[in-house]
């Protein structure tokens, strides 16, 4: 077989960048080794930037998150007890969309499906071969046979324990990492959100996050010891904890629930440069993770998406090789704008092993002027919104 753009990964990155391509006339197949329902099941982000809203519906995948998603003008800030409201919409005049991973994730499937794009799921084996030459090819296993797609380039759109950066010679890769001291509890249940907007804790006890779905369906989050053990969490249990790390206001209306899905995510920021090798390309969680403090991982893939995009459409219009070039150069500018927001967002809301008295109250008096200072809080907030891409 044969295409321009074979996609590694089905994620969000993969089936949003397939998308763009497809609608301006470029061929592309998609290959994933997992189900749709597999993928489907995954619980991740739930907060878009415009920019990536802006994407969705260039890709005419929007319809139902137009109808359905919940847009959110601000935010709160919770510490020393109170709430303190960061005014998204006032200080930036653009707002976020609450809207599901899992839902973009279905939204783009189906539009896939409407507009005939092939996607090749549960292929074992993927490989790329050749990116350091024009003519790169993958490779895959189905059906007791091995298959081989030729191609112009290969988008390597499968995350951070993915087949493509594994492929790239390590000494072409210069890595960065940070691993935080803790993870995140979440747990996903319909009950109505605590409250209409999204609201950050920082507590003594450890940080706490209330977000929401829809009107009915809320997920919350705590901050928990890397080693703790799910089973030891009943809903209770975890309902209690997040109470004792709310404002009083919230912890009396916490309506509470059976959760349907509860799991630990570890923490970590990690980049990898260049995004760039010859004929293969790095997109979202393949090259870089944040931790998840000030939701940026997903909205950090669709920039990769929109720069990959721009450097493609431009070379097959016009044999220009100006945007596949910079590609790396642009995106890695904006994933470090990222990856700083998340690290101080994860560093200002939560406890560390020597956070300490001291520490809390560093903590606390940052938050207190962040919240006070109307180009502290319009930092903040232009952050939360997104960069310009
Ligand atoms: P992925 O979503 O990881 O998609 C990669 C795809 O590639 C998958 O379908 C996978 O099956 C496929 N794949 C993997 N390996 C191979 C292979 N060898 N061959 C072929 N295909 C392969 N971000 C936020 O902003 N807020 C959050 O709350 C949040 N929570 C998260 C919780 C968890 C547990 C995780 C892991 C991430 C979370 N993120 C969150 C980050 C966000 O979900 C990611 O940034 C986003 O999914 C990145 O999309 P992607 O398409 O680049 O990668
Ligand atoms: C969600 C996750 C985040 O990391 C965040 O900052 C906001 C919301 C969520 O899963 O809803």
């Amino acid at each position: 077989m044969r295409t321009q753009v074979v996609i590694i990964g089905s994620g969000p990155s993969g089936l949003l960048l397939g998308q763009l391509l497809t609608g301006a006339g470029i061929d592309n197949v998609i290959l994933d080794r997992v189900g749709k329902h597999y993928i489907l099941g995954r619980v991740r982000a739930g907060v878009l930037e415009e920019g990536m809203v802006g994407l969705l519906r260039a890709a005419g995948a929007a319809d139902r998150m137009d109808r359905e998603g919940l847009p959110h003008d601000g935010f709160s800030l919770a510490f020393d007890g109170r709430d303190h409201r960061i005014d998204l919409y006032g200080l930036t005049a653009k707002r976020v969309m609450v809207y599901g991973q899992t839902e973009v994730t279905s939204d783009l499937m189906e539009r896939r499906e409407a507009t005939g794009g092939l996607t090749i799921y549960e292929a074992a084996s993927i490989a790329p071969h050749g990116f350091d030459t024009s003519s790169p090819y993958v490779t895959y296993d189905k059906g007791g046979t091995t298959h081989r797609i030729d191609c112009d380039f290969i988008a390597g759109c499968d995350g951070y324990h993915g087949v493509s950066r594994r492929s790239v010679p390590q000494d072409a890769l210069k890595t960065f990492e940070r691993v935080y001291p803790f993870g995140w509890l979440g747990i996903l249940a319909d009950i109505p959100p605590v409250s209409h907007e999204l609201i950050y804790a920082n507590h003594p006890r450890g940080f706490a996050l209330c977000s929401m779905r829809s009107q009915t369906r809320s997920r919350y989050y705590i901050q928990c010891p890397l080693d703790e053990k799910i089973e030891n969490w009943s809903d209770d249990r975890f309902y209690d904890e997040l109470r004792r790390r709310l404002p009083a206001e919230h912890a009396e209306n916490l309506v509470t629930g059976p959760s349907f899905e509860k799991s630990i995510a570890p923490l970590r920021s990690f980049v990898a440069e260049p995004m760039r090798f010859g004929t293969l390309f790095l997109v979202g969680d393949a090259a870089h993770i944040v931790p998840p403090t000030g939701a940026k991982g997903l909205n950090l893939a669709a920039s990769d998406v929109h720069y990959l995009f721009e450097g493609l459409r431009d070379y097959y219009a016009d044999r220009s090789t100006a945007g596949i070039d910079n590609y790396s150069a642009r995106a890695l500018k904006r994933v470090w704008r990222a990856v700083r927001f998340s690290w101080s967002m994860t560093v200002m809301m939560h406890r560390f092993p020597d956070t300490g008295e001291f520490g809390q109250k560093i903590q606390e008096a940052e938050l207190d002027y962040l919240v006070s200072s109307q180009a502290a809080s319009t930092a903040l907030a232009e952050n939360y919104v997104g960069l310009p891409y």
